[in-house]
């Protein structure tokens, strides 16, 4: 089966900082990869060049085998890459159903958008609040102000299963939330991957990383150093050490 995400010999400076070396990553259809490593390792780097925020010193992106040109974050969605950072990028005074087709509506949408009414909208919103899993009734047109840090995390998910990006990309999705509200995110991943989209999940806590991924990559120094860990068959103290340098990965890079 070919890849979906397929980055190739990946190097990255920041004048004299190497924040990536000869990087090879790889993310399958369906598939929630974890993406772990030390502060500095260079995780955010990685996936910010796959985000099209960053580019490369040098390297390759094939996307479904094609190679792809991602100089911009709109030429990243066009490839069906969505990515949500830590304090996603909510417009927190306008409303969910307003945050949930922010500026998309000229980039992939449907004609129709941009005479679409707002019981529509709201409409959309609805379904779709339901489907990332958001239990509790909320009215789409509540600001996203008015919505605990999970609940935003899940409008965010919810615009990408929308606009039906293939890979949806995390990056330290469960800062600053509480205990329920972290399980919430991580069954909006696993519905995510259920209903057929992959995810790269970064977390500092792994075990968060440990009840949601498929497989773990390991990033040490700029370097890839892990690959394939399959967190059913080692245990968290293994992955540990190989994030700290303790241990070599028995199945490394
Ligand atoms: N914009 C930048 N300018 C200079 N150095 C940077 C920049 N972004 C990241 N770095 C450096 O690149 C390395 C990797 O950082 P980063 O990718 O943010 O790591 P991680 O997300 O794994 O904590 C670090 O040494 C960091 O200081
Ligand atoms: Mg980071």
């Amino acid at each position: 089966m070919t890849d979906l995400v397929r980055m190739e010999h990946i190097n990255k400076f920041f004048g004299q900082v190497q924040a990536l070396n000869d990087v090879s990553f790889n993310v399958r259809e369906s598939e929630i990869v974890g993406l772990l490593g030390d502060n500095g390792a260079g995780k955010s780097t990685l996936i910010k060049i796959l985000s099209g925020a960053l580019p490369t010193s040098s390297g390759d992106i094939f996307i479904k085998g094609q190679k792809a040109d991602i100089r911009s974050t709109s030429d990243a969605i066009k490839y069906g890459i969505e990515t949500i950072y830590q304090d996603s990028a909510l417009v927190t005074q306008l409303s969910i159903a307003r945050n949930l087709f922010l500026g998309r509506e000229p980039l992939k949408g449907p004609k129709f958008f941009g005479r679409m009414n707002q019981d529509m909208m709201n409409e959309v919103a609805r379904d779709l609040l339901r489907k990332v899993g958001i239990s509790k009734p909320i009215p789409p047109t509540t600001p996203i102000s008015a919505l605990s840090g999970g609940e935003r995390q899940a409008v965010a998910i919810a615009r990408a299963l929308h606009f039906e990006s293939d890979l949806i990309i995390l990056d330290e999705p469960t800062n600053n939330l509480g205990v329920e509200e972290t399980q919430g995110v991580l069954r909006f991943v696993r519905n995510a991957r259920d209903s057929g989209h992959s995810c790269i999940f970064i977390a500092h806590n792994i075990y968060h990383v440990f009840q949601v991924v498929d497989r773990i990559v390991v990033l040490r120094r700029g370097k890839k150093v892990a690959d394939d860990i399959d967190p059913k068959k080692t245990t968290i103290e293994e992955v540990e050490h190989i994030i700290t340098g303790m241990l070599e990965a028995p199945n490394g890079a």
